[in-house]
């Protein structure tokens, strides 16, 4: 049995309330609220980044572990800082990983989380002795005064993979779907995604539909069979569209997925992730031995339908009132403040980062700088 032993996020301490955007850019706040389903979404400051959201998700994590078991480490990202050397390198380094473990970044949208859970999945299947860790972190930007731009976010989340793990565990069997389509894409020029909304939310259905079939056709599973879900969520109401087609069923089923992600936005890699934390941690009651259903989905694109199992005892290893903590102290930040924290040069500032690391800006030979305070 293999699947997920310890997980954490974070996300940056600072939001934007999104009736406040609704008012400067003189759009119903309904449109927000219940046309896209979401509260607020986290802000990141120059100052944070995938790799200081990541070393927030999974530095407390680390430390439960021998590192020198941590066999092989992925880092699942859409926000790559760099076309060659890997974010990971960096964490690597500053959590203390051993000089054997095997460092690496992996790339597909918003399914690079899964990409690198299933990675991790077939390492541990194959080192009895190793375990994986795979941290997903992104930081979600479309633009100022544009569509996308209620959809934006940032989160990381940090999963430890092992042989007889803690929280759930995950089949084997997955139902996949892949498709070469432009509904969203982020050419290495530019820091902000280009999207086609309506094509990438029709994508995100017909994909679910056909690896949720492949999957049904593999292990002859139904929705029946699935006590809770958890979908990619780039934003509320998606999600909710996303089980109503899968099931026919109201979005009441899902709420307790969504609380987390109506307040952070979309984290992209991390979403899905951030979705089943919250799910855990805000069904108050006995989840043990209930099947998760998992929509993983990435534009470009890849989706991905998979199961896990809920593992006796697992609200001793998930941690509901810090997570509730870190949400509930963010600071909140005027759209004025939101605006200039976007258009900042990345690095240069002296903003509150999620964990204790801080990312300064390059030196004079681009080379990324970070300081633990
Ligand atoms: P938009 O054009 O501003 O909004 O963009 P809209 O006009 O489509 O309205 C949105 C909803 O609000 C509609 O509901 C309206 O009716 C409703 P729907 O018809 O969809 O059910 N509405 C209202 N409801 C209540 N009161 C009101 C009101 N006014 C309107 N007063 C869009 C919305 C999501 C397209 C845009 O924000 C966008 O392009 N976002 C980015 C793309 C995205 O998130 N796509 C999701 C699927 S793709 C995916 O998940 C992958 C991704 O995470 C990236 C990756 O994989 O790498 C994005």
């Amino acid at each position: 049995m293999i699947g997920i032993d310890a997980i954490d996020f974070a996300t940056s301490r600072y939001f934007l309330d999104m009736k406040n955007l609704a008012e400067a850019r003189n759009v119903d706040a309904n449109k927000y609220y219940v046309g896209i389903h979401q509260e607020q979404m986290s802000i990141a400051p120059p100052n944070e980044d995938i790799i200081t959201l990541g070393y927030a998700a999974a530095s407390q994590l680390v430390r439960q572990y021998d590192s020198g078991k941590i066999g092989m480490f992925l880092f699942a990202t859409e926000t790559a800082v760099d076309n060659s050397k890997s974010a990971g390198s960096y964490l690597h380094d500053i959590l203390n990983l051993s000089d054997k473990c095997v460092t690496f970044e992996i790339k597909q949208a918003c399914y690079a989380g899964t990409a690198a859970l299933f990675t991790a999945y077939d390492y541990v299947s194959t080192h009895k002795d190793k375990i994986a860790l795979v941290i997903a972190s992104d930081i979600a930007r479309y633009g100022l005064h544009v569509p996308g731009e209620a959809t934006q976010g940032c989160g990381a989340v940090a999963m430890v993979i092992s042989h007889n793990p803690r929280i759930v565990s995950i089949r084997k069997e997955t139902g996949t779907h892949s498709a070469n389509i432009h509904d969203f894409w982020r050419p290495t020029a530019r820091s902000e995604a280009i999207v086609d909304g309506a094509l990438s939310a029709k994508s995100y259905i017909t994909s679910m539909k056909n690896c949720f079939k492949d999957l049904q056709n593999q292990t002859g599973i139904t929705v029946k069979d699935i006590d809770y879900f958890c979908y990619h969520t780039p934003f509320g109401k998606m999600a909710i569209k996303g089980h109503q087609h899968l099931t026919g069923r109201s979005e009441s089923d899902i709420l307790e997925s969504l609380t987390y992600n109506n307040l952070i936005g979309n984290s992209y890699t991390a979403s899905l992730y951030i979705a089943l934390i919250s799910l855990l941690e805000n069904t108050h009651k006995d989840m043990t031995d209930a099947v998760i259903g998992m929509y993983s989905y990435g534009s470009g694109s890849v989706a991905q339908y998979f199961l896990c199992d809920v593992i006796k005892g697992y609200e001793e290893h998930i941690d509901e009132e810090g997570h509730k903590k870190m949400l509930s102290t963010r600071k909140r930040v005027s759209v004025q403040e939101y605006e200039k924290m976007f258009t900042a040069t990345p690095g240069a500032a002296n903003y509150e980062t999620s964990g204790k690391l801080v990312y300064t800006g390059v030196d004079d030979k681009l080379r990324r700088q970070y300081v633990l305070r």
